[in-house]
């Protein structure tokens, strides 16, 4: 017999089928045994008689997360017993024959409760347990579910889903890099991207004319709870474009994705109001203003554009011109015009998607022609050598017929975290990272052994303290 979801048994009563998951309670009503059994797609009520005998008596052994199969008849429940906060609560099985295929020990905390009160860290040293809980279980359906939206509607479009490299050269977009040993060129390294801006834009001029990618990206930066070290953009770039397409095109997309996965949010204003970076820091001294009316309200969406950002800002630490969004955003032409006087009141074509006080986007047109992005290089006081040596492909790409395009990368997981209404990004990421960067379940990062660094041509600093109990030597052998 083939198993069936137990989302499925509604439409089966009066059949026998079968059915496997997890123990998620069991309670003895006398002889009479309840399990609430789960898979994916939720619970089903299943009841034990001592008239069937075997199953009776197994049952009476089953422990919560136990593993089982039952096999059953699926009967309507009596009117008074339907459960309308069960999805199969207008019904329950009768088990008839029942085998357990895995024993279970007592979890680390209650997976049949919401976990969000339970420690973070005893939640991420067993996260496949803590994702067995409906709350989790939920944020992952929905994530799943967004980002088919996303990819569906894209395709209605006529984006073309590009995958880009992960090990590359730097990307300068502020934060620090994650670096990656190139075994075979001794002294030399990878770096790992913090975007796929440069492929992006590179696949413009390759003629690709519309891209997305669900791309994972990585920061080596302080994580916060809307930050981690490395996240999922929804990354896009369209040639021959003008910033109001962008804008359009995302918002269509944000709205219809709200209107049929979340049909009970209310999105305050449509079309999305539009803020000038100026108006924004006036009149709410935010890049990123939350515009709620209510922020008690879970259901509430506001998002707003902030539209005209500054080219440059100052870096406080170095004291010099940095980009602003990054170095290939196209500077208003009217300040532009102005070269190379007073950099900081430049505006960009450059713009910031927010929802509820969090930045969910950004994204600008782009340089295509090497005078003008010579220029900002310059202005960034690069050397002509680093130029070169840096970006050296980029203006040689942009001398080959470049069509102006630009672009746009929403961050998925900062969206989801709002949408799900949880208070961090973590909970929306299966397998996230604590706030000083551990995979508290693998126990990453680790060290490794002498064998790798030896092939990798890495001598560890005499300062550097080796614990051999943490000592993994996996990636050698
Ligand atoms: P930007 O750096 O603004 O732009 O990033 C775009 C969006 O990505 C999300 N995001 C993050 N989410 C989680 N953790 C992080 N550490 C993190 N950093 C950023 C945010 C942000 O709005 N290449 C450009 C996009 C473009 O110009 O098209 C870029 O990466 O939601």
């Amino acid at each position: 017999m083939q198993r069936i979801f137990i989302s499925e048994t509604v439409q089966q009563v009066g059949q026998e089928v079968l059915v496997k998951g997890w123990v998620h309670s069991r309670r003895d009503h006398g002889k009479i045994i309840f399990i609430d059994l789960r898979d994916k797609t939720g619970l089903l009520q299943v009841v034990f008689t001592p008239e069937q005998a075997a199953a009776h008596q197994l049952a009476s052994q089953l422990r919560p997360e136990f593993v089982i199969s039952i096999k059953g008849k699926v009967k309507n429940r009596p009117e008074k017993l339907i459960n309308d906060k069960m999805l199969t609560g207008t019904v329950e099985m009768e088990a008839l024959e029942l085998e357990i295929l895995n024993e279970a020990q007592t979890p680390p905390f209650e997976i049949d409760k919401d976990t969000s009160k339970v420690s973070e860290e005893i939640r991420l040293k067993y996260r496949y347990l803590d994702l067995r809980s409906e709350r989790m279980n939920n944020n992952m359906v929905m994530r799943s579910r967004v980002v088919k939206f996303f990819r569906d509607y894209l395709e209605t479009k006529n984006f073309l889903e590009i995958e880009t490299p992960i090990l590359t050269k730097g990307t300068p977009e502020g934060a620090r890099e994650f670096i990656v040993p190139a075994r075979l060129w001794p002294g030399m390294f990878y770096v790992l991207p913090q975007s796929p801006q440069q492929f992006k834009q590179l696949l413009m001029v390759a003629g690709a004319e519309r891209y997305f990618q669900i791309a994972r990206c990585f920061r080596d930066e302080d994580q916060r709870g809307d930050r981690q070290a490395e996240f999922t953009q929804l990354d896009m770039e369209m040639s021959f474009i003008e910033p109001e397409d962008i804008l359009q095109l995302v918002e269509g997309m944000m709205i219809e994705m709200i209107q049929k996965l979340y049909p009970q949010k209310k999105i305050q204003q449509i079309p999305f109001p539009r803020l000038s970076y100026a108006e924004a820091m006036e009149k709410y001294n935010s890049d990123k203003p939350d515009l709620r009316k209510d922020k008690n309200d879970p259901s509430e969406l506001a998002f707003c554009w902030v539209v005209d950002m500054p080219m440059f800002k100052q870096s406080v630490s170095e004291k010099k011109l940095v980009a602003s969004h990054h170095p290939f955003t196209m500077p208003n032409k009217e300040d532009m015009d102005k070269y190379p006087d007073e950099p900081l009141k430049w505006r960009a074509y450059a713009y910031d998607l927010a929802l509820n006080g969090f930045e969910i986007g950004g994204g600008s047109i782009r340089i295509h022609r090497r005078e003008i992005q010579q220029k900002i290089f310059e202005l960034l006081n690069l050397k002509e050598e680093e130029i070169k040596r840096r970006f050296g492909h980029m203006l040689a790409a942009f001398e080959y017929g470049a069509p102006p395009h630009g672009g746009i990368a929403p961050g998925i997981d900062r969206i989801m975290a709002i949408l799900q209404n949880e208070p961090n990004i973590r909970e929306v990421i299966v397998f996230p990272k604590t706030g000083d960067n551990k995979d508290l379940m693998m126990d990453a990062p680790n060290l490794i052994g002498q064998k790798a660094l030896d092939e990798t041509h890495i001598k560890l600093a005499d300062d550097v303290e080796i614990k051999e109990a943490e000592f993994d030597t996996s990636v050698a052998d």
